[in-house]
C-alpha cells in the first residue's frame, strides 16, 4: 500500500542520512522485526550492512536453518552464524529471577556483538528491531505507576564505553504496521506471519527453575507440538502468539499400568493487535485435549498439561 511504500523510501533516506559510509551490524532474531530491520537497512546501504545470528542456545526447533537459509540463500545478504550457546546457558545456569536473566542475555547480546564488529574491522552503528511498544513498555506500564514491568532485552541503549550508535528504523511502529513494512519490501509471507517471539527466547518460558539444557530440549519438543497442531488447525494466523512453558513442578500421572513423576506444562495462547493488552485464545476444548495428549505421550519428562486463562492486564504475554 502507498502509506508503508512511502514511509520505506522515507525510513531508508534517514538510514543513508545516518550512517553515511559507516559500517552496520544488525543481530537477527528470526524474528519478523529484527528480518525487517535487515532488509530494510540492506536495500538502503547494502554491504555495508553485515548480520549476526547469534544462536544463544534458547531458540525453538528448527529456528536457527530457518533464519540462516532465508537470508544467505533467499537474499543474499551476508550472515554470520554464531553459536554461543555454551555461553549463555553457562551464564545463567542456576539463575532464577527474570529479571537478572533478562539482563545477563541483553549483556551477553552486546559482547558478542561486539565480538562481531572487531572480527570485520570494526563497526560504527548497531541495528535492532525495537518497536514503538518495546520502547514504551520497558520504560512505563501505560496508565499506571512509572515502573518497569519487564527489561526488554534491545531497548535501554548501549553501554558508555561502547564506540557504535543505535540505528532502530522501526521504533516507531507496531507490529502490524512492520508486518506491511516487510510485505512491502518482499518478505515471504510465512515470514512476516510469524509469531513474536521474545529476544530471551525459551529461557523466560522455565520459570522459577533452574535452566538446563535437559529442560530446554523438553521445551522446544512441547512447543513444536503445540503449534505443529495449532497450525493443522487453521488457527496459527488467528493467533498474535502461541508457546509453551514448563513448569517448575512435578506432578503424579499414570501410563500404562506405572507410575510417573514428572513436569507439568502450560499452555499460552493470546489475541492481540500490538502486545499491549490481549486476550487468552478461546480454543475448542477438544482441540486442547488433542494437543495435551499428544504432549504428553510424545514428550518424555511432561505428564501434565495445563491451559493458561489469564488475559493481560493483569497477566503479560510472558511468564517473566
Ligand atoms: P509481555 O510479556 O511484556 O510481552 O506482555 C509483550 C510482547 O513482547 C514480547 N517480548 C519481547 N520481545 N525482547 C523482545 O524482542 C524481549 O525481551 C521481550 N520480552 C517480551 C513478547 O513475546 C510479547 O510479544
Amino acid at each position: 500500500d502507498w502509506t508503508m511504500n512511502a514511509y520505506k523510501d522515507d525510513a531508508i533516506d534517514k538510514i543513508r542520512k545516518q550512517v553515511g559510509d559507516g559500517k552496520v551490524i544488525c543481530g537477527l532474531s528470526g524474528g519478523v522485526d529484527s528480518s525487517v530491520t535487515a532488509v530494510l537497512i540492506h536495500e538502503a546501504i547494502g554491504d555495508q550492512l553485515t548480520c549476526v545470528f547469534v544462536d544463544h542456545g534458547f531458540m525453538r526447533a528448527g529456528e536457527a536453518d530457518q533464519v540462516v537459509t532465508l537470508f544467505r540463500d533467499h537474499y543474499n545478504i551476508p550472515l554470520v552464524h554464531v553459536d554461543a550457546s555454551d555461553t549463555f546457558i553457562g551464564a545463567i545456569e542456576g539463575e532464577t529471577d527474570p529479571e537478572t536473566k533478562r539482563k545477563t542475555i541483553g549483556r551477553l547480546f552486546i559482547e558478542v556483538f561486539e565480538q562481531e564488529a572487531k572480527k570485520i574491522g570494526g563497526a560504527d552503528f548497531l541495528a535492532q528491531g525495537t518497536l514503538y511498544p518495546d520502547v514504551i513498555e520497558s520504560v512505563s506500564f501505560t496508565g499506571g505507576p512509572s515502573v518497569t514491568i519487564k527489561s526488554h532485552h534491545n531497548v535501554g541503549g548501549l553501554p558508555e564505553r561502547m564506540n557504535m550508535k543505535l540505528v532502530e528504523p522501526l521504533r516507531e511502529l507496531f507490529k502490524d504496521e512492520v508486518r506491511d513494512l516487510g510485505r512491502e519490501l518482499g518478505l515471504p509471507d510465512s515470514f512476516v506471519g510469524r509469531h513474536p517471539f521474545p529476544g530471551p527466547g525459551l529461557a523466560i518460558r522455565i520459570p522459577g527453575q533452574p535452566i538446563t539444557r535437559e529442560k530446554l530440549d523438553v521445551l522446544r519438543k512441547a512447543d513444536a507440538i503445540y503449534l505443529e497442531e495449532i497450525r493443522n488447525a487453521g488457527l496459527y494466523d488467528a493467533i498474535w502468539q502461541a508457546f509453551a512453558v514448563l513448569l517448575p513442578v512435578r506432578t503424579v500421572g499414570v501410563m500404562g499400568d506405572g507410575r510417573t513423576y514428572d513436569y507439568a506444562c502450560a499452555l499460552r495462547a493470546v489475541t492481540s493487535t500490538d502486545g499491549m493488552t490481549a486476550d487468552f485464545f478461546p480454543f475448542p476444548p477438544e482441540l486442547l485435549g488433542r494437543i495435551a495428549n499428544r504432549i504428553i505421550n510424545e514428550v518424555n519428562g511432561i505428564n501434565r498439561v495445563t491451559y493458561d486463562f489469564t488475559s493481560k492486564p493483569p497477566g503479560t504475554i510472558e511468564w517473566e
